[in-house]
């Protein structure tokens, strides 16, 4: 696993960078220090290192069953409760696992539900699971979450419905607090096989526990590499000393962006497959920062598919952004450009050349013209996607988020503001406890 971080293009000045030591090491022991107590939710911090083997162990013969038994597992969660898994596997998989045969695909499908109030989202589910047989994992940390509730009730009756309530019972999985909430209560009445979410492990900050790796494990994933990557990033990151930590240097370069105006960071990348990494990412910084009129807004490009769409803004439009653009050094597989005799497309010019390289050209002449346009660019490069990379760089961005948020001055681990929705929802719907009529 080796994450290199490239700062050239960010025009601002190491001794700029190295000027916040004192308050990055201040930082750094403050989080180690406050491992232990549960609500200060940094319990993510040595989960590499000290993850619920037992617990592992469960979530990698869950997965072997659901493999054995299902078509599709159904994963029902919304916000930090299905945006890692789903990073993960898009990742990894064929840009159209969703589309292969389980001959082809080799494991099960894992599709999501829950993140969304669409009606039409969940009856074209319903008819694309039609007589598959399928298993449901359903996620949430408060067990009280109003989207994955309501879809859980309807894909539950299906599933009761479909095999009877003893076997049902048997292909839902729960992961939950260990004693909390409407969902844990609702497990141990019905019989649920249940796994935690760690008090001290916040939602964007849940992917190496079994709210990432069931579905993760499930789609074929190996979790031990995955952990292992995460593991090493742990390790390389642990470093007080600004000089010596890239995670820490980025955290600081992003404030120091910030304090110039640049208050908005787009997230870059040129593989399809990261897509859902972006959203991810989005996720992680936007609720951990955007509090007490404050944050940088995270945005999410993917390329060269969006230089025909947000290309114009990024070069021309309002200077308040900066761009980070997570660069995959080697794909996966690659398609060489062939010679065409008539040439009536002119492409010969690339004939014998891999796209790859066109790829790695568009990065290049991009990030150019975004510089020279001023839009300062981070560069974090990673050798190949596979689960050990993927792992480092999900560890690498928490710990990022972990320093940025507190150099902010803002406790990342908390969304009060996520609640005002709620609240407006609720009253509009006639929850009891909430009165109609008063705003
Ligand atoms: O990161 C977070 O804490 C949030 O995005 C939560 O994951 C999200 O709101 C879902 O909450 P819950 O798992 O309680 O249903």
């Amino acid at each position: 696993m080796e994450i290199k971080i490239n700062f050239e293009n960010t025009m601002v000045d190491k001794k700029e960078i190295l000027k916040y030591k004192e308050q990055v090491e201040k930082i750094h022991k403050d989080l180690h220090n406050r491992k232990d107590l549960d609500d200060d939710f940094v319990g993510w911090l040595e989960l590499p290192t000290n993850y619920d083997k037992k617990e592992f162990k469960k979530i990698e013969s869950a997965a072997k069953r659901i493999n054995k038994d299902s078509d599709i597992l159904l994963v029902i969660g919304i916000g930090g409760s299905y945006l890692g898994a789903r990073a993960v596997i898009e990742a990894l998989s064929s840009s159209f696992y969703t589309m292969q045969t389980l001959k082809q695909r080799k494991h099960t499908l894992v599709l999501f539900a829950g993140n969304n109030l669409s009606p039409n989202y969940i009856n074209e589910l319903i008819d694309v699971i039609g007589d598959k047989d399928f298993s449901i994992n359903v996620i949430s940390k408060s067990g009280t979450t109003t989207e994955p509730a309501i879809a859980f009730r309807i894909f539950r009756e299906i599933l009761e419905n479909k095999y009877g309530i003893d076997e049902a019972r048997s292909r839902i999985y729960v992961t939950t607090d260990k004693s909390r909430g409407a969902l844990k209560k609702l497990s141990e009445e019905e019989g649920y096989e249940t796994f935690v979410i760690p008090d001290n492990i916040g939602g964007r900050f849940s992917v190496f526990t079994a709210v990432g790796l069931l579905p993760i494990a499930t789609a074929g994933i190996d979790i031990k590499k995955l952990i292992g990557g995460a593991k090493l990033a742990q390790d390389n990151y642990n470093d007080s000393k600004l000089k010596y930590n890239e995670c820490y240097q980025y955290a600081v370069l992003r404030n120091i962006l910030y304090k110039q105006g640049k208050q908005i960071e787009v997230f870059a990348n040129y593989e399809p497959k990261m897509h859902y990494m972006t959203e991810w990412l989005k996720q992680l910084f936007g609720e951990s920062e955007g509090k007490e009129l404050k944050g940088i807004f995270p945005v999410g490009i993917d390329l060269t598919t969006d230089l025909h769409s947000l290309g114009q803004y990024m070069q021309q439009g309002l200077r308040n952004i900066f761009e980070t653009v997570i660069r995959i050094e080697e794909p996966n597989s690659n398609i060489v450009i062939n010679t065409d005799d008539d040439d009536l497309d002119g492409l010969n010019y690339l004939a014998g050349k891999d796209l790859d390289y066109v790829n790695k050209k568009a990065m290049e002449g991009t990030i150019e013209a975004h510089v020279s346009g001023d839009v300062p660019n981070i560069l974090v490069k990673m050798e190949k996607l596979n689960e050990e990379n993927l792992g480092g760089l999900i560890y690498f961005f928490e710990l990022a988020t972990a320093m940025s948020g507190n150099l902010l001055g803002v406790n990342p681990f908390n969304q009060p503001g996520v609640e005002e929705y709620k609240k407006n929802m609720f009253r509009l719907l006639g929850k009891p406890g909430y009165n109609k009529n008063k705003k």
